[in-house]
């Protein structure tokens, strides 16, 4: 019923994708080339037909249908006053390592991890970053609970979590997330558990997502999950988001730290976030199908045609982490750049060169061109 093949001109429309490096492919920043859901664009097209703009807030639409949505599909009973509304993920990472950081204390994180994980700390005074990489158990990225107790230090305060994980896709199952948090009750850290891609989900039916907030409820008081419909419904450009906070002196040192350093969130986002709750579902699960496809498609292409790198499978997110080592190239992005006209993302800003991130979210004539032209590249020395 939708159309996830017809090609969008993208070309300055005022994106990032496109119009950074408007002479390149783009294969690298997490957005989709997909229509957002049309419910959504009905919904923002009624709301600029209202001629105001002036200071929003969530309206009861909005905090009805997300409160319903948690309780849909993550299971998750909780009420509006746990809804901290934001205008994106990032900045309340930022604000988090605020919070909860003083002068000498770390943060720590497993990697590859979307870059701001290994950046956000600089947020805050003099805090360190304990980074260790993710390790791969019968072919499954999890978490390396030996290495991370080896690594841990008294001045750890706080655990940024991606589940899914960004770059490597996977959907952490309940034992492991478990195991995190006995390790950050261990160590009494607070876990950031940062969920913007729990929609993708490639098979629901095998990788059911486990929000951090549906474990037991005796961690809570140390976790803030941070969820928005920006990435399933590309709606990025309107910056909408929020933290879910059940204990109240967690929420309250959270507040705190934003003092007057974020702008107020843009009412064109609170509508878009609640049309694609309460209509979006059809969509997203239609284009999970292509999405899915498209995987396989990448997948099978790889193996036929560039057998060296090792291209790993998601079980979830539109974003496939490659490691090109075998090539032995200083920098792969660069060289897919000069030799291919290609813009993918560098490993090196997820904590591991030799490596890049491709975004299969487009139609599938473009993905098949795409990759044809990355192996084009790489076989120029
Ligand atoms: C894991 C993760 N967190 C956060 C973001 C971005 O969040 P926002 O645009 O809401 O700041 C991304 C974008 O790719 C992401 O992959």
């Amino acid at each position: 019923m939708y159309d996830f093949d017809t090609i969008i001109p993208r070309r300055g429309t005022g994106n990032i994708k496109y119009d950074r490096r408007p002479e390149l492919d783009p294969f690298w920043v997490a957005d989709m080339d997909f229509a957002s859901a049309p419910e959504i664009t009905t919904a923002l097209i009624k709301r600029c037909q209202h001629p105001i703009y002036g200071y929003a807030q969530a309206h009861h639409g909005l905090i009805d249908a997300t409160l319903g949505y948690l309780l849909r599909t993550k299971n998750l009973t909780v009420s509006e006053k746990d809804l901290v509304w934001l205008g994106g993920l990032v900045p309340a990472l930022s604000l988090a390592v605020r919070a909860f950081c003083s002068p000498g204390d770390a943060v720590m994180t497993c990697s590859p991890s979307y870059p701001p994980f290994l950046n956000v700390h600089h947020d805050g005074e003099d805090v360190q970053l304990v980074s260790l990489p993710h390790t791969q158990i019968d072919g499954r990225w999890t978490f390396d609970f030996p290495a991370m107790e080896a690594a841990i230090t008294p001045r750890t305060r706080v655990f940024l979590l991606s589940n899914p994980q960004n770059p490597l896709g996977r959907v952490f199952a309940r034992n492991e997330l478990e195991a995190l948090c006995d390790f950050c009750e261990r160590h009494n850290l607070i876990l950031i558990s940062d969920e913007i891609h729990c929609d993708l989900i490639l098979d629901e039916a095998t990788t059911p997502h486990i929000c951090a907030h549906a474990l037991p409820a005796r961690y809570h008081d140390r976790i803030i999950t941070l969820l928005s419909p920006s990435k399933t419904y590309n709606i990025a450009g309107i910056g909408i988001a929020y933290a879910v906070i059940t204990d109240d002196s967690l929420r309250r040192k959270f507040t705190a730290s934003r003092g007057h350093t974020l702008a107020e969130i843009n009412t064109f986002g609170y509508y878009a976030a609640e049309a694609a709750y309460l209509h979006g579902e059809p969509w997203r699960i239609e284009m999970l199908q292509y999405l899915a496809a498209n995987q396989e498609f990448l997948l099978s292409f790889l193996a036929e045609n560039a057998p060296s790198l090792i291209v790993n499978r998601n079980q979830a997110t539109y974003l496939t982490w490659i490691d090109c080592r075998a090539l032995d190239l200083p920098n792969p992005a660069l060289h897919l750049e000069k030799n291919a006209a290609l813009f993918v993302s560098d490993g090196t800003f997820f904590g591991h060169p030799g490596y890049i991130r491709w975004n299969f979210a487009c139609p599938r004539t473009v993905l098949a061109q795409g990759l044809e032209k990355l192996v084009l590249g790489f076989s120029h020395r």
